[in-house]
């Protein structure tokens, strides 16, 4: 089955596509990768995305807007790829992420089991898959993550599957560095998986304020600034590093807003300069490297993809803290295609009718769901079986039950 898969990430830096031919036979699934590229966001409907997301107020016309406008460039996306690549059977489309709805209260704070603190409750992505289906004139998966929340689990991050799958012959961390970081503990035990907090998001959006500029380039800039102390141990103090996984988490926490009002409220003063850059990227280079070594103290190797790689300071930072870390690439997966494909594999099991995530602790899944069900929904829906087959209907008769 040849599968295009359309996502994009907390960043909202691009539309990320891919498209792999997978089939299975007796519990082996083959995924054949066959290309994978970036397609830059129309600029105005980024800012808008941007502009939409916590700390703004929410304005419901604009939500409406944009789940339409996304479902378009994502549909402008998809349609371009099958031209360049070839016809495809199935579109998954992660869409993208507004809201990650984790309830904060405390552990025991009461309530029934889904109130309590780290719970997700629900999760809102963007881009009405009906514009892909009509521009495509394929079936479309979506929705990948409700499912999962409904049947308790985290709903994020989703790539514990194929990382155990893929690299669960030893004791491995593999560590996706996107707007928000993840780890897959796997290879020592049952698999273990969630978000370690930020990762580029607090970065991106201080050094958008102080530049303009989306990203640090390279890490260039925190490589010429100060690690601040103090300010690095009230932003390690958050309590959401702590927590045990499975965990998620989202920008709706780590928000544009975040390091300033944390600081404030501590009475300490942002960094100046690039040691603002050199303390957020020494935040995930702490948060990541401490989940890792608490929770997994056996790890082999670190396996990292995602636009942090390109990080040198980042990476350095990490290298400094844990050893065997390499590259996706190294393994044969590129780091800054391994979600887009993750997605198509997620996509294809659906299409299977068979589940997205692995057993993990507890005889719950890795993403904590109580039971294995499948992820998305279909757009449009696939026919239920109907003895007298498909004759398109022209009349109603209505009867009293
Ligand atoms: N050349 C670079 N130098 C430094 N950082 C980079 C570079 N290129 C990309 N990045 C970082 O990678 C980010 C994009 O990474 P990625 O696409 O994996 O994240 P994402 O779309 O948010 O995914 P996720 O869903 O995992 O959060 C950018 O926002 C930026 O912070
Ligand atoms: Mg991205």
């Amino acid at each position: 089955m040849r599968v295009l898969a359309l996502s994009s990430g907390t960043s909202v830096d691009a539309i990320d596509v891919a498209l792999a031919e997978l089939d299975d036979a007796d519990g082996v699934v083959r995924m054949r990768m066959v290309a994978h590229t970036e397609r830059s966001w129309p600029a105005p409907l980024r800012g808008r995305i941007l502009a939409a997301l916590p700390p703004a107020a929410t304005d419901l016309g604009e939500v409406c807007r944009l789940d339409t406008e996304i479902g378009q460039a994502f549909a402008a996306v998809g349609a371009r790829a099958i031209e360049e690549w070839g016809a495809v059977d199935l579109v998954v489309s992660h869409g993208q992420t507004v809201h990650h709805w984790v309830e904060h209260g405390t552990p025991d704070g009461g309530g029934d089991a889904g109130d309590r603190a780290g719970s997700a409750r629900g999760t809102l992505q963007l881009g009405s898959p009906a514009w892909i289906a009509a521009r495509t004139g394929r079936p479309v998966i979506h929705d990948l993550r409700t499912a999962d929340i409904a049947a308790g689990g985290q709903g994020a991050p989703l790539v514990s599957l194929l990382d155990a799958l893929w690299l669960g012959d030893r004791p491995t961390a593999a560590l996706n560095i996107g707007g928000i970081a993840n780890i897959t503990l796997v290879g020592d035990g049952p698999v273990r998986a969630g978000d370690t907090g930020p990762g580029n998001c607090l970065l991106d959006a201080a050094i958008a304020a102080a530049t303009g500029y989306p990203f640090d380039p390279e890490g260039s800039l925190a490589a010429a600034g100060r690690v601040d102390p103090v300010a690095l141990s009230v932003l390690l103090a958050e309590p959401y590093y702590a927590r045990p996984l499975p965990k998620s988490t989202g920008r709706e926490t780590f928000d544009a807003g975040y390091v300033a009002a944390t600081l404030a409220a501590a009475g300490v003063a942002v960094p100046a300069g690039n040691d603002l850059f050199a303390t957020l990227t020494e935040l995930t280079v702490r948060t990541v490297a401490e989940a890792i070594v608490r929770d997994a103290p056996g790890t082999e190797r670190v396996v990292v993809s995602g636009g942090g790689v390109r990080n040198a300071t980042l990476l350095a930072g990490l290298r400094s803290r844990l050893s065997g870390v390499v590259t996706s690439d190294a393994l044969g997966l590129a780091a800054e295609a391994k979600e887009a494909h993750m997605f198509a594999l997620l996509g294809y099991l659906s299409a299977r009718g068979l589940p997205g995530t692995v057993p993990g602790v507890d005889g719950r899944r890795a993403t904590g769901a109580r039971s294995a069900v499948v992820l998305g929904s279909l757009t449009p829906p696939a026919p239920a079986p109907c003895p007298t087959g498909r004759v398109p209907v022209h009349t109603l008769v209505l009867e009293e039950g």
